[in-house]
């Protein structure tokens, strides 16, 4: 066949392949074009998920009729003003967004530039350019789409559910409304405003928050933590959620470069890196995060949609953001997700679960012989141990001085253990329920990955070495990975066939069990090279070894154990959860109790 060159309405229905993925690619666009224009509030309605119409209205500059009209044409853009494309600072450069979707769609376009007369339209249908016109409109640009890939009928063939189609409009509106703060937005489907976004002061950090909370969830807000670095010339900030804050997908990750929404592998893969072993696997955090560098230092022509980048310092943007995140995680120390405790009151205070208070017997006081229980005469009764409860000590507070003045630490002073499972405490203003295994796990993973750090691990022998029975590949395996382990505190051998001798353990685990241990290594090493495992899987191996070294549940604890264990947990870094993600302690504030018992 002959080579021809491709008429331009057929070349732009190939680029919009690219650029106009689905109705949200569009909003996206034509959002990026208003914010480019100087906007500050921008109006976008969608109805049949963006493909009967999608309309974005911007009070930006607007543009003259000549400009209108050129507009609409292939790779015409304002927005080069070199012929290089070393330092884009606008969204949008490509030239491509109007002609491409005009060539899919029902593209109309009514602009009025500031100080100008009168305004103007122009129309594209399927590629066809209509005549300009006058029209009326106050300064700033109109743009509908109707009947999106309606000239494009295979593509309309791969369009979701129109639910999903309008989902994805309201992520790429959220995208752009949290990169730019300072723009009003409201999004409206059908004849419905679904998002209303008053503009904020500029800087996240400073003003943002109450934007923050719009598109992340007062949740977010409440477990955000604040993340600042600034280092050789590229800083990021933003608010990270607390570990224990996560979603199924990354969908509530908000990564901005320059005022650029991405999504980024390098920037993702960061997060993760940060996250580690915090989040569970499978989840992810949630985060806001905004990276500022100079222009030249990200290259943005990667992608016709343009959400993808290349950094010139790959390594160093990485660097950057996993210690801005660790340094923001690590300040948190112990803290939890306070929604966790919104979340347990919500379920206690629901009668279905049969814990309704009853009035009379439900005002029981929280703290005996507080104000409460002596107005109410129900001291002595709360005084009375309760069956599953074992008391630490008759009554701590008079027992042991100390103990009362424990009431003052962040986790507050042991006041119970129940089922030997669960620490009760108590703070000045909070009831604290710790899971022991949970708590103690993360304590001895933390205390295992520091002495590793610090040059190995101890070693403990055991006096009488312990035997554990495997099936040959498994014990293959370990011995194998012998030298690896002695450096992680474990010293195996083979022993005949199908078993292994254990005759040192890291001293940090203490009597933990080794039985379990020695059988979840072996499983660890089975998903690839022995030696490479352990390097690389380091995190996981000290998390299985601290898991089987832990207090289990089900283990009695004195008085003075439970507080040591909570002390710890105060100074431990990342002790708000277990090394599986799960919190290992929730806060129920003594207000919200009160409010519970309907005394607030
Ligand atoms: N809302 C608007 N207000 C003012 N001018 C606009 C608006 N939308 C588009 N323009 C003008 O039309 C031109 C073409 O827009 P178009 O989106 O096609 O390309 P671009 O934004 O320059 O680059 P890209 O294809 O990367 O988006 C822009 O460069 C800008 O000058
Ligand atoms: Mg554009």
């Amino acid at each position: 066949m002959a080579i021809r060159q491709l008429p331009p309405n057929l070349i732009n229905r190939i680029a919009a392949g690219e650029v106009v993925e689905r109705p949200a690619s569009v909003v996206k666009e034509l959002i990026e074009n208003a914010i480019d224009a100087g906007a500050s509030r921008i109006d976008v309605a969608a109805t049949g998920g963006g493909l009967s119409l999608i309309r974005v209205s911007d009070d930006g500059c607007g543009m003259e009729a000549p400009d209108l009209e050129l507009a609409v044409e292939r790779h015409a853009t304002s927005k080069l003003n070199d012929d290089t494309l070393s330092s884009i600072l606008t969204l949008g450069f490509r030239g491509e967004a109007l002609p491409s979707i005009g060539a899919v769609g029902r593209l109309s376009i009514q602009s009025r530039a500031g100080g100008a007369p009168t305004a103007y339209e122009i129309a594209v249908d399927g590629g066809r350019k209509g005549p300009l016109k006058p029209a009326s409109l106050a300064t700033g640009t109109r743009v509908e789409v109707r009947d999106l890939f309606y000239a494009t009928p295979a593509r309309l063939k791969f369009m979701k559910s129109e639910r999903a189609e309008t989902a994805a409009i309201g992520d790429v509106v959220k995208r752009l409304a949290l990169a730019k703060p300072e723009i009003a937005f409201t999004l409206t489907s059908g004849d419905r405003t679904t998002l209303r976004l008053e503009a904020c002061a500029p800087g996240l950090l400073d003003h943002g928050l109450d934007r923050l909370g719009r598109i992340l969830g007062e949740d977010f807000v409440g477990d955000a933590l604040p993340v600042r670095l600034a280092r050789g010339g590229v800083a990021v900030e933003g608010f990270a959620g607390l570990p224990t804050l996560h979603r199924p997908t990354s969908l509530q990750q908000y990564l901005v470069v320059n005022g650029r929404p991405v999504r980024d592998k390098l920037l993702a893969g960061s997060v993760r890196a940060a996250y580690g072993d915090l989040v569970p696997n499978g989840r992810h955090p949630m985060l806001a995060l905004f990276l500022i560098l100079p222009p030249d230092e990200v290259d943005v022509n990667v992608h016709p949609a343009k959400t993808e980048l290349r950094f010139r310092d790959a390594q160093g943007v990485r660097a950057i953001v996993v210690s801005a995140l660790r340094e923001a995680l690590g300040a948190a120390q112990h803290r939890a997700t306070a929604s966790l405790s919104q979340d347990a009151l919500a379920r206690m205070a629901q009668p279905s679960s049969g814990f309704a208070p009853q009035r009379g017997m439900g005002n029981a006081p929280y703290r005996p012989g507080s104000a409460y229980g002596r107005r109410f005469g129900f001291a002595e009764a709360a005084q009375a141990p309760l069956a599953p409860v074992s008391t630490p000590s008759a009554a701590p507070t008079e027992a042991n001085p100390e103990h009362g003045a424990a009431i003052d630490y962040p986790l507050g002073a042991a006041r119970a253990q129940v089922r030997d499972t669960f620490i009760i405490a108590e703070t000045e203003d909070s009831l604290v329920i710790v899971d022991q295994h949970a708590a103690h796990e993360r304590l001895v993973y933390e205390r295992l990955k520091k002495a590793f750090a610090n040059g190995g691990l101890s070693r403990q022998l055991l006096l009488i070495p312990e035997v554990v029975e495997l099936d040959a590949e498994a014990a293959d395996r370990l011995t194998a990975a012998a030298h690896d382990l002695e450096r992680l505190g474990l010293v195996v051998e083979a022993f005949g066939p199908a078993a292994i001798v254990v005759r040192e353990v890291p001293a940090l685990l203490g009597q933990g069990d080794i039985q379990g241990l020695v059988r979840d290594l072996a499983d660890e090493l089975a998903d690839g090279e022995g030696s490479l495992v352990i390097a690389e899987r380091l995190d996981h191996v000290l998390a299985t070894m601290a898991c089987h070294g832990s207090v289990r549940a089900g283990r009695r604890l004195n008085a003075t154990e439970m507080n040591a264990l909570l002390r710890d947990m105060e100074e431990t870094p990342f002790s708000g959860q277990c090394n599986h993600g799960r919190p290992t302690y929730v806060e129920l504030k003594l207000t919200d109790i009160e409010k519970l018992f309907q005394r607030r």
